[in-house]
């Protein structure tokens, strides 16, 4: 018998855009309408994810290539590992991911180019290519934000988020799949209401 799948929507955008938030308030509507949902989110909680939150807090060192790989590694085991996104998908689920591969496009080439990361997550994106990628749009970076864990990350300066915005531009052009670039510089609320327009016209 072929199983129902589920829809893989992915939230982007520069640190402190809301994601978490908006992630939070779409998985509870959906469930709250019937349409059985889950959250997760990139770096994940398991082992490498853990690992990945060292460097980012910047309590350990490695190259950028080194990091980049890592966050392909803890992708693929997100994706492919018992219990993980396939098989949720294949079950039914639908799953709202805070960040994703274009993240790492984002934010992982570096001293490379864009083309370099894309190649890099291949695998990952012929595995499972986003149904919607919601894009949530900020003019810059807050630099006074406190982030989620109350520390700074290496990636938490301006200059460092200007070149992660232009990055996300191509990002954007790169993806193969359906995306939406919704302004979250705005009242909640509103924002709250494009989010799930656009997110219902999957279902
Ligand atoms: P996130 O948890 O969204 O940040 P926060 O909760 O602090 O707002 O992401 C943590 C950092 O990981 C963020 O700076 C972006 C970075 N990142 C990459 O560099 N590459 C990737 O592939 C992913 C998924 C995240």
């Amino acid at each position: 018998m072929e199983k129902r799948r589920g829809k893989f929507i992915v939230f982007e955008g520069l640190d402190g855009c809301g994601k978490t938030f908006h992630c939070k308030v779409l998985c509870e509507y959906l469930n709250s309408i019937g349409i059985k949902s889950i959250q997760t989110c990139e770096p994940t909680k398991d082992e490498m994810g853990k690992l990945l939150r060292r460097y980012l807090s910047g309590e350990i060192e490695t190259s950028p290539e080194g990091i980049a790989g890592l966050f392909i590694a803890d992708r693929l085991d997100h994706i492919t590992k018992k219990g993980g996104l396939l098989e949720l998908l294949d079950n039914g689920v639908n799953i709202i991911c805070d960040r994703y591969y274009l993240s790492s496009i984002a934010y992982n080439a570096q001293n490379h180019s864009t083309e370099w990361v894309y190649n890099l997550n291949k695998t990952a994106i012929d595995l499972l290519t986003p149904d919607l990628v919601v894009f949530l749009d900020i003019p810059s970076f807050k630099e006074d934000r406190i982030s989620s864990r109350g520390e700074k990350e290496i990636y938490e300066t301006q200059e460092y988020q200007q070149m992660v915005k232009q990055r996300y531009e191509e990002a954007l052009s790169m993806h193969k799949g359906a995306y939406v670039k919704i302004s979250s510089n705005r009242d909640k609320k509103d924002v709250v209401k494009d989010v799930r327009n656009e997110v219902l016209k999957l279902f």
